[in-house]
């Protein structure tokens, strides 16, 4: 087995090295530009911009990977909403172009994907749901994912996520939990959504899951995400009351007062019955993972 990992200067793609190094497993490393992950050994790190297809084919004659698991996209939802044609060709042309390859030399494809992929109107979202994307970012995902779809080749797998938090080494953005901790430790005012839902994901949790689908041999789609279903203020509740910090500072507002450039689905969470049922997943819960961070 030799895993090509894409994106892997990324939280989730860092979480995968680090899987893949404690179990031995034989991977690539990719990322654009240099290796900032200090965890990932050099002899393991090779700089491929995925939307440059001579990289692409470079490698890929260099490594003939039998897997490889695509987490590098342009993450930054409301940054596509302004960028239209950058997240086509990093989101979609470049999956087009890894999946090419892939089935050219015969590797699984796995690729990641999103809870932005519904319209949030029903929550809890099974594999089989119809998706409904708001954004730019949510539409790439769509079409990203119906390029494997649709094709004949089926040796592939989607894993969908919700806001995956974690830490990591040089990230290029946050997440809402390490976000949290730090503007709540400031003591300065948080302005929060009180009608958005989500299930927040652990990174190593997510890692898991993605190395596992692989072992497994698994195809098709499958919905990784953590145990619980929360509005995000209460996730900031939460922290705070697991680090005990005041709550006071925390304030409720509406989504549509946010002025954000990208529309975001209100309900999202996923049914993880078939995670658990085909991968054996478990997923730590919020306080557990509070108390990883907090060591
Ligand atoms: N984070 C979430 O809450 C969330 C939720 C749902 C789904 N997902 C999906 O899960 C996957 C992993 O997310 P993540 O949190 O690990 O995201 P991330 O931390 O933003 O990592 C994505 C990585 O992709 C890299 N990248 C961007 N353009 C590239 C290019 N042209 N060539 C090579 N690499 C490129 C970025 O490089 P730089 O670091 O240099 O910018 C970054 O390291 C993504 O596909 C995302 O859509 C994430």
């Amino acid at each position: 087995m030799r895993i090509l990992i894409t994106g892997s200067n990324g939280l989730l793609g860092q979480k995968i090295v680090k899987l893949c190094l404690e179990r031995g497993l034989n991977f690539v490393a990719t990322s654009k530009g240099e290796n900032r992950n200090p965890d990932c050994p050099s002899i393991n790190y090779l700089s491929m911009d995925i939307s440059n297809s001579q990289e692409i084919n470079k490698i890929f004659q260099f490594y003939y990977p039998t897997h490889v698991i695509h987490t590098a996209a342009i993450t930054n939802v409301d940054y596509c909403e302004d960028h239209i044609e950058e997240c086509q060709v990093v989101n979609v042309e470049a999956t087009r172009l890894l999946f090419e390859a892939s089935k050219h030399y015969k590797s699984h494809f796995q690729l990641l994907s999103t809870d932005f992929v519904f319209d949030g109107e029903k929550g809890n979202y099974e594999e089989t749901d119809e998706v409904g994307p708001l954004s730019v970012y949510a539409k790439s995902k769509v079409d990203g994912e119906k390029i494997l779809i649709n094709d004949e080749f089926k040796d592939w797998s989607i894993v969908r996520t919700i806001i995956v938090y974690g830490e990591g080494h040089n990230l290029s953005r946050s997440n809402i939990v390490l976000w949290g901790i730090e503007a709540l430790q400031s003591g300065k005012e948080l302005t929060i959504v009180d009608d958005q839902f989500r299930a927040p994901t652990w990174a190593d949790d997510l890692a898991w899951a993605c190395v596992e689908v692989v072992l497994r041999n698994k195809t098709g789609i499958y919905h990784i995400a953590g145990p619980e279903i929360m509005s995000v203020i209460d996730l900031v509740y939460r922290i705070a009351d697991h680090f005990g910090y005041s709550k006071n500072q925390i304030k409720a507002i509406h989504s549509n007062t946010l002025n954000q450039a990208a529309k975001r689905p209100p309900k999202t969470g996923f049914n993880l019955q078939k995670a658990y049922r085909e991968i054996d997943y478990r997923p730590h819960t919020l306080e557990q993972t509070l108390d990883l961070l907090k060591k």
